[in-house]
């Protein structure tokens, strides 16, 4: 499944009268009912105000309104998009995502939005988050019937920008430079998220790392499991080991600030388990088919990479994906057993489902030693992040307060949540082991995040490292606010927002 292009054509534009639409999209906020109303003609400002005056229509987020326009101004309908406060680029992308399903389920594919905004900066900003809202809320899932069925989508939307005003289209058609980008990370993050088992196996994994690599002309080398084995990564081969669908070690290296002696090479390292079974420490049965999106690590990263690519960012990056199917079987991992990782250091293995951290064990080293001087993992790493944060928030894990402190910083402005939970040495020696360097799992449940991450971090050692656990936000069992049912993307807006620095 390569990355699929965005197929909604942009165009910045200051004609009110060249693009014939289906609908004229009109942001509002909470308090801003009667104003916006004031802007149009007469027979729709009263429908806008009786909506609202019935309670039906306040502008809230989320809250959209199709009004037809009956020819009264040059577009079948008005769109209203709520929202909520005010005016910000996160209450922008929100509006845009309700607004794109909202024309997207009455087979609308051609909207206008007139832009407002200040400074260059602003015009950008506001950009990005009408263009991003709109191509994240455009998503559809992949789907494998005999005969899919036509879906509409956003084919055209017309930004409309101020005549003559220079200095505001450019900002405007750099803002949709950055979305396009980053909403084609995103979407692509989803699609390998959403993948089945029986559809993105290992080697599947790897292909999509050649073929992404292939499309932005950088090296990518894949180790099988003779080679990883060969090279010592203990971890990877032995959680690897259950299953038919052989694991694979994914390295790939983006060069943009290869002009610059002593830039920063930044690690990125996704969790890569096609499909998550627990192994010999078995899950049960239900609801185990989420466990499809226990790659979502993987897809963030490369989804990532996707964007800093196609926007030429001056960073250097390697990105590491340890890939592997946790399968129960005469040639599993078993609880008791003690394995030695790539680092040299053993692991005693108490539960066999806690196969992520030993895979990103190996897969943090070799980052380390292709060179990685900063570190961030993301894991769909514990269910206990879902008890601590629910659906609504990464979970971090850091050995350096001022790099985390950047990374929220991102995360802010590009507006997903990450909570970060604390590093205290008590939770260090959870993980001591009787016969080995390092436990994988603790004897109890209590912290199991922290302990999860920790155990990563102990891999990392002295080099600044961040682990983001997207157990609760990878990928969701419906729809929920912005975010689509399924593989979310989440974590690729801020990782790709953190290795641009700010503002993006
Ligand atoms: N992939 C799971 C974590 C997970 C569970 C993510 C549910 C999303 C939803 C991970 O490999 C796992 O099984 N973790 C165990 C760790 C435990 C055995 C220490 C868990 O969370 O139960
Ligand atoms: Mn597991
Ligand atoms: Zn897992």
């Amino acid at each position: 499944m390569p990355v699929r292009k965005s197929s909604t054509a942009f165009v910045v534009t200051e004609n009110e009268s060249i693009p014939v639409v289906d609908a004229h999209i009109v942001y509002i906020a909470e308090g801003q009912v009667e104003a916006a109303a004031a802007q149009l003609p007469q027979p729709l400002a009263d429908e806008l105000l009786s909506l609202k005056e019935r309670g039906l229509f306040a502008a809230k987020a989320g809250q959209t309104e199709l009004l037809p326009a009956f020819g009264l101004v040059p577009s079948r309908y008005v769109l209203c998009t709520g929202l909520g406060e005010a005016a910000t680029p996160g209450a922008l992308r929100a509006a845009s995502v309700y607004a794109a399903r909202a024309l997207l389920a009455r087979q609308l594919g051609r909207a206008a939005v007139r832009l407002e905004g200040g400074g260059a900066n602003d015009w950008r900003d506001r950009t990005q988050a009408v263009a991003e809202g709109l191509l994240l809320g455009g998503y559809r899932m992949p789907v494998f019937r005999r005969a899919p069925e036509e879906a509409t989508e956003l084919r055209e939307v017309a930004l409309l920008v101020p005549p003559g005003e220079a200095e505001a289209r450019r900002g405007a058609e750099d803002g949709l430079r950055l979305a396009l980008a980053v909403a084609e990370g995103v979407n692509y993050a989803r699609d390998l998220t959403n993948l089945p088992g029986n559809r993105l196996t290992p080697e599947g994994l790897a292909e999509e790392a050649r073929a992404l690599a292939k499309q932005h002309g950088l090296a990518c080398t894949v180790l099988d499991e003779r080679e990883l084995a060969a090279q010592g990564m203990g971890g990877l081969a032995a959680v690897g080991g259950g299953s038919d669908n052989p694991p694979r070690m994914i390295a790939l290296r983006y060069d943009g600030a290869a002009g610059r002696p002593g830039a920063d090479v930044i690690g990125l390292v996704g969790k890569g388990i096609t499909f998550d079974t627990g192994g010999i420490s078995l899950k049960k049965p239900e609801g185990m088919e989420e466990m499809i999106s226990d790659m979502g690590g993987a897809a963030v990263v490369l989804g990532v990479l996707h964007a800093v690519c196609t926007l030429r960012v001056p960073v250097n990056l390697v990105l590491v994906i340890p890939a592997a199917e946790n399968m129960p079987s005469g040639r599993a991992l078993k609880p008791g057993d003690v394995i030695t990782s790539l680092s040299g250091h053993t692991i005693e293995v108490t539960n066999t489902d806690a196969e992520g951290r030993i895979v990103l064990a190996d897969g943090i080293t070799y980052a380390k030693r292709l060179g990685a001087t900063k570190l961030i993992d993301v894991a769909t790493l514990t269910g206990a992040v879902l008890v601590a944060l629910a659906d609504v928030a990464t979970g971090a894990v850091s050995n350096d307060d001022a790099f985390l402190g950047e990374l929220l910083s991102a995360a802010k402005s590009a507006g997903e949540k990450v909570w970060p939970f604390p590093n205290y040495p008590e939770y260090h020696e959870m993980l001591k082991s009787d016969v080995a360097d390092i436990r994988n799992a603790t004897s109890h449940r209590h912290a199991g995040s922290i302990t999860g991450g920790l155990f990563i971090g102990f891999f990392a050692g002295d080099t600044p490292w961040i682990h983001l656990d997207t157990g609760g936000t990878a990928w969701l069992w419906d729809e929920k606010g912005t975010e689509p049912k399924g593989g979310t993307g989440a974590m690729v807006r801020t990782i790709v927002r953190y290795v641009c620095g700010e503002p993006l």
